[in-house]
């Protein structure tokens, strides 16, 4: 037993050591160290034809530096199209080749005032004038208010994901071609604050439901709010039920009640905060996941205890070592899955947790589970 506790202590200090955060209210530092940074990957939900204002995807906010820049690098907001390539190119150990390939299938689409007036709105050059408009924002009106600039997204067709990102390249407005940013002074850092809602930010009162929330997350909230309501009904009894029937089954079933309840109220609470301010608690919503790990692993206890009879036919347990080492495993298995999506999924790829090789694991484990239960 306690061997299983410190497993779980390592773990979870495993966990808050590659903790990142997922919100859609950004703010953070771009410094000249890192060439490139990812910044948050976004679901933007389909554009009503009827209601364009309201179902448009808006992302806006300032972007500031202290220092001076002899060129302005660059942000970009892409789709996954475009993405792809730009995102793998970034690799390239030659940073001014890594510029001009990352941009070669960017440069004949982008907006870009001398080289390519007809292109799409997809970059804006960094960092943006103290107290004014980023140079790229024609026209004032499209900015949302208090801000420095504002991307609309429109597709008419489906919900679409959106990338952000920041690298240290520029555009050579005369030559018409990409190159790496390399100050003389050496060192900058760029300081950024940007929303990503769904929605206009004019008339976000309609729908706190879905405005914070990326596409893959909208109406979550209504969801946890049930459970939660149909576990406030449900543990009072259990508890009840468990003071008046000692039964070790009861209390290991209770336990894990139990753990599901707090792990369900720390996510309640992380997403009502996140509907208003979209940053929410994310140490509250990781312990809320840690604590439906432990629920899932002591009902999976429940279940392999009684699939052999304890406290059913006989309180006695045999297989003793074999039952607990079995369980061990299941609980280590699940960690593992947990940590391997937190670190170590790629964020372009769309994959879910049962798509890497623990979440195989974990269902090769449960059917050979169930194969011992027969
Ligand atoms: C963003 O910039 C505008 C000026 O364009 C300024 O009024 C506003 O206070 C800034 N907001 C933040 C959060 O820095
Ligand atoms: C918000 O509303 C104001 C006034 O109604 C309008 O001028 C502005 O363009 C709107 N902003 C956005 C981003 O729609
Ligand atoms: C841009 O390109 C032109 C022509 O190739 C060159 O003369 C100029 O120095 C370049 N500017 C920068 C900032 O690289
Ligand atoms: C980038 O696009 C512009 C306009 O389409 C074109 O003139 C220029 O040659 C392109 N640059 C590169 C490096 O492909």
């Amino acid at each position: 037993m306690f061997k299983r506790h410190l497993i779980f202590v390592v773990s979870v200090l495993i966990v808050l050591c590659f903790h990142t955060v997922q919100c859609t209210h950004l703010k953070g530092t771009f410094r000249s160290r890192d060439f490139f940074k990812f910044l948050v990957k976004f679901g933007f939900q389909k554009t009503d034809r009827h209601q364009k204002e309201a179902t448009h995807g808006y992302i806006f906010g300032n972007i500031t530096s202290r220092h001076g820049f002899q060129q302005p690098i660059t942000f970009a907001v892409l789709d996954r199209a475009l993405f792809l390539d730009y995102y793998q190119n970034r690799r390239i150990y030659n940073k001014k080749d890594a510029c001009k390939h990352m941009f070669t299938r960017i440069n004949a689409s982008a907006f870009d005032p001398v080289c390519n007036p007809h292109g799409n709105d997809y970059l804006r050059r960094i960092p943006c004038p103290k107290n004014e408009l980023c140079k790229d924002e024609d026209n004032p009106n499209n900015v949302v208010k208090g801000h420095q600039f504002t991307y609309v997204i429109q597709d008419l067709q489906q919900p679409s994901f959106w990338y952000l990102s920041m690298v240290a390249c520029y555009y050579n407005q005369t030559s018409c071609e990409w190159h790496h940013y390399e100050p003389r002074t050496g060192y900058y850092d760029i300081d950024y604050d940007i929303w990503l809602v769904n929605g206009s930010p004019n008339i976000s009162t309609f729908s706190s439901l879905t405005y914070q929330f990326s596409f893959d997350r909208q109406n979550t909230l209504e969801m946890y709010l049930l459970f939660w309501l149909c576990y406030m009904i449900l543990v009072p009894l259990q508890l009840h039920a468990v003071r008046i029937q000692k039964h070790p089954v009861t209390r290991l079933f209770t336990a894990s009640l139990l753990l599901d309840f707090i792990a369900l109220f720390f996510i309640l609470i992380h997403t009502l905060k996140f509907s208003l301010d979209g940053i929410g608690y994310p140490n509250l919503a990781m312990a809320g996941d840690i604590f439906d790990i432990l629920s899932r692993t002591s009902f999976m206890l429940l279940l392999l205890l009684l699939a052999k009879g304890w406290a059913v036919t006989r309180l006695e347990l045999t297989w003793k070592p074999l039952v607990f080492a079995i369980w061990l495993c299941y609980g280590i298995v699940h960690v593992l899955l947990y940590v391997w999506n937190l670190t170590e999924v790629d964020i372009i790829e769309d994959i879910d947790e049962y798509q890497t090789w623990p979440g195989w694991l974990i269902i090769v484990f449960r059917s050979l589970i169930m194969v011992w239960f027969l």
